[in-house]
């Protein structure tokens, strides 16, 4: 049976983006594959999160894969630092990233841009760190969206080089995966570009959202003045609520808005109430599971605690090989 590895950060409350790139796929997969998913609090490290911020932001990553329907009976649920054969594999890969590379990566240019006064060595090899996560379990399939491509695309190069050094094929390549034929991007609210954490609240709807806080979000979403011939072509405000709408409402209500929209009868209004709607239904489940998941300390503690201990299997099996393979022996 393949192997499955993905993970989110811990860096806050997870929102649609991650839900429709991410979780939705970890769901179906935990039937289908040997799944291990994990909170990546090691890579949420870059931008130092105090200690409280960290142990919250674990336990509601947590709580919301718990939430969304991740089984700890059928996936392996772990947290990242919960396996230290991790980053004993990250520091072997390190020996072998090479800095011309790690500087071309697409995510660290964004990040160096962004917050130019951070520019840490964790940030840099972030993607070498990627690397070990998935290949620790020698996963072959790794549900992510598309803004992780090239990480991914970094993680095969990480191993295959491994692999040459040490003259073998100890490591399979991993690739991206979603259901569908496309790996997904899911618009934030702003018009922009992709719904994130780092882009500012009100562009994102978050799965905790109570459904008031979700309408006010989405009414707020930026429009235009509407179309002025038919058939026209959508400004990416408006062409980013019709691509949420192609995700959590039904395809009777994307074409009913969309034929609005090509006859230059459509009413912004009503087009974001519908979403705001869709929204809150889609998120219903989730919610309405959070605070019983939250409260139960006992529970959160036997699932992280079975989690790494079938990690850690995994990995240490991994690391015990890849050492002997490196040429560290015992005399
Ligand atoms: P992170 O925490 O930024 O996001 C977690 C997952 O959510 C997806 N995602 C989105 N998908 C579609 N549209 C969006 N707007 C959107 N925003 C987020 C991401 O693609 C991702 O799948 N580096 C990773 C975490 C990580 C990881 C790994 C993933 C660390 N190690 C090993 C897979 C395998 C990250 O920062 O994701």
């Amino acid at each position: 049976m393949e192997t499955v590895v993905s993970g989110i950060r811990s860096t806050g409350n997870l929102h649609l983006g991650n839900y429709y790139g991410a979780i939705q796929n970890f769901v179906k997969m935990q039937h289908e594959y040997n799944c291990y998913f994990f909170i990546a609090d090691l890579h949420s490290l870059t931008t130092h999160p105090t200690p409280a911020n960290l142990y919250n932001s674990v336990k509601q990553v947590l709580i919301e894969y718990l939430a969304a329907g991740i089984d700890p009976e059928k996936a392996t649920i772990y947290i990242q630092s919960d396996v230290p054969e991790i980053s004993e594999l990250y520091l072997y890969l390190n020996m072998n990233a090479y800095l011309g590379e790690l500087e071309r990566s697409t995510s660290f240019k964004d990040k160096v841009r962004a917050n130019p006064d951070n520019v840490n060595a964790g940030l840099l090899t972030y993607p070498v760190l990627m690397a070990a996560d998935i290949i620790i379990h020698k996963a072959t399939k790794v549900p992510v969206g598309k803004d992780q491509e090239q990480h991914l695309e970094m993680a095969r190069t990480f191993g295959n080089r491994f692999n040459r050094l040490y003259n073998n094929d100890y490591f399979p390549e991993p690739y991206a995966f979603s259901y569908g034929s496309n790996l997904v991007k899911i618009p934030g609210l702003d018009g922009k570009g992709k719904m994130g954490k780092s882009e500012g609240e009100a562009n994102a709807v978050y799965l905790a959202d109570a459904p008031e806080v979700i309408r006010k979000k989405v009414m707020r979403a930026i429009t235009d003045g509407g179309p002025t011939v038919e058939n026209q072509e959508k400004p990416s405000e408006i062409q980013n609520l019709f691509n949420l709408m192609k995700v959590v409402s039904s395809q009777d209500t994307y074409d009913h808005f969309n034929g609005l929209y090509n006859s230059m009868q459509i009413r912004y209004g009503d087009l974001k109430k519908q979403l705001a709607e869709d929204m809150v239904i889609a998120t219903a489940p989730i919610r309405e599971k959070i605070n019983d998941i939250a409260n139960d300390a006992d529970y959160l503690g036997r699932v992280s605690r079975l989690g790494a201990e079938k990690a850690r299997e995994s990995a240490s099996k991994t690391i015990r090989e890849v050492r002997e393979i490196i040429g560290f022996r015992s005399f």
